[in-house]
C-alpha cells in the first residue's frame, strides 16, 4: 500500500479526533470499523510493515502499533462516553401520546340486572340465586305445574342426560331451569317469612333462535311473602319499579292472565314516552301474580297465614326495548361494536 510514516502519524490525528467527536453510538460504530475493523486502516498498516524496506522496518512498526494501540483507546473512551445505548429506533416519537389500556365495563345484560335488582334492593328485596341444573320438583312440581302440563314437554326444555340425586338422594331428571321461578322454592325452602327477594339468572329453552327468542335469555324474578300482603301491595311495588326505570312519566297497566304458581294472575304492560317511537302504546313486560297457595303449601308455609305476591320479567326484552335494540341476537354475538354502545 506503500504508507510513509507521516501518514501514521497524520491517521493517528485524524483517528482519535474522530473518536473524540462521535456524537452518537452509530457513527462510533461506523468509526470503529473503518478504523479498527478487519478491513479497517489500522489493519492495513499493520500488514504493510513487511514490506517496508529492511532499515526502517522497525521504526515503522512500532508507529504502527502505537497508531493501533492508541486508536483502540480512544475508540474505548468514546464508547464509555456514549454508552452501550442502542441508537432510538426510527419512527419513535416521543411526544406522541401514549398507547392507552382500555377499560372494560360491564355487558348490557349484566347492566340492565344491576339497574332493575338495585331498585328492588332499595325497597328491601334481598338479592338471591339459584342452580341453573334443577330438578323438576323445583322447575315444575312446587311451582304447581303438575304432570302432563305442557311446560314440562320434553321437547320445550334441556332435560340432561344424567340424573341427580334429590334430597332423598334418589336419582331424578335434571334439566336446565326454564325460569327463575325455581328460585322462589330454594328461597322459601330456606327461610320463614317474611321474606322479600329479587333474583336474577339465566334461563333455557330450546326455542329456534330468532330476532326475539334465543335457547339462552336471562329473567328476574321477585318475590315477596308474609302475612297480610294483597294484591295492592304487588301494584304498588311495581308501580314504584316502572317509574323508577322507565321514568317517572311511565304508567302502567294490568292485563288479566293465567300463570300456574300464581292465583291471581296478571301480566303487566306499560306505556312509557321513552317508547312513543315503537308506536304501539302498550308494551307487556312481565308476568306476575299472588302466590298460589299450593305454591305455599309445597315449601311447608301455612296458606291460611301468609300470603304473597310473585312476579317475573325477562332482562333481554326490557333491555332491547329500553335501548332500541332489534336483534336478541347482539346480546351473545360478542361484537365489540355493539358491546362498545353500552
Ligand atoms: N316464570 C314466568 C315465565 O317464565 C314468569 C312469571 C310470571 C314469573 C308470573 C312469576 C309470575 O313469578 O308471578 O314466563
Amino acid at each position: 500500500m506503500g504508507y510513509q510514516l507521516s501518514d501514521i502519524s497524520q491517521l493517528l490525528a485524524e483517528g482519535t479526533k474522530a473518536f473524540k467527536d462521535a456524537a452518537s453510538a452509530e457513527q462510533l460504530e461506523e468509526l470503529r470499523r473503518h478504523y479498527l475493523g478487519g478491513k479497517g486502516v489500522a489493519k492495513a498498516i499493520l500488514g504493510g510493515v513487511k514490506d517496508v524496506p529492511k532499515e526502517q522496518r522497525g521504526e515503522f512498526g512500532k508507529a504502527a502499533n502505537l497508531l493501533n494501540k492508541q486508536l483502540e483507546e480512544a475508540y474505548a473512551q468514546a464508547k464509555a462516553r456514549l454508552g452501550d445505548a442502542k441508537p432510538a429506533g426510527p419512527g419513535i416519537d416521543l411526544t406522541k401520546p401514549g398507547l392507552r389500556r382500555e377499560i372494560g365495563h360491564q355487558h348490557i345484560i349484566s347492566q340492565t340486572v344491576r339497574e332493575i335488582v338495585d331498585i328492588f334492593n332499595r325497597i328491601g328485596f334481598a338479592e338471591v340465586e339459584g342452580p341453573e341444573v334443577e330438578d323438576e320438583a323445583h322447575n315444575f312440581d312446587a311451582l304447581n305445574i303438575p304432570p302432563g302440563h305442557p311446560a314440562r314437554n320434553e321437547l320445550d326444555n334441556f332435560y340432561l342426560r344424567v340424573t341427580g340425586p334429590d334430597w332423598e338422594g334418589k336419582p331424578v331428571p335434571l334439566l336446565l331451569r326454564s325460569q327463575t321461578s325455581t328460585i322462589q322454592i330454594r328461597t322459601m325452602e330456606q327461610r320463614q317469612p317474611p321474606v322479600r327477594v329479587i333474583a336474577p339468572g339465566r334461563v333455557y329453552r330450546p326455542d329456534t333462535v330468532d330476532a326475539t327468542h334465543h335457547f339462552m335469555f336471562h329473567q328476574i324474578e321477585g318475590l315477596a311473602v308474609e302475612e297480610g300482603l294483597t294484591f295492592g301491595d304487588l301494584r304498588s311495588v311495581l308501580e314504584l319499579f316502572v317509574r323508577e326505570y322507565f321514568g317517572a312519566s311511565a304508567k302502567m297497566r294490568l292485563r288479566p292472565h293465567y300463570f300456574p304458581f300464581t292465583e291471581v294472575s296478571a301480566e303487566v304492560d306499560i306505556s312509557a314516552e321513552m317508547f312513543s317511537h315503537l308506536k304501539k302504546p302498550w308494551l307487556e313486560i312481565l308476568g306476575c301474580g299472588m302466590v298460589h297457595p299450593n305454591v305455599l303449601k309445597a315449601v311447608g308455609y301455612d296458606p291460611e297465614k301468609y300470603t304473597g305476591f310473585a312476579f317475573g320479567m325477562g332482562v333481554e326484552r326490557i333491555a332491547m326495548l329500553k335501548h332500541g335494540i332489534p336483534d336478541i341476537r347482539h346480546f351473545t354475538a360478542n361484537d365489540l361494536r355493539f358491546l362498545r354502545q353500552f
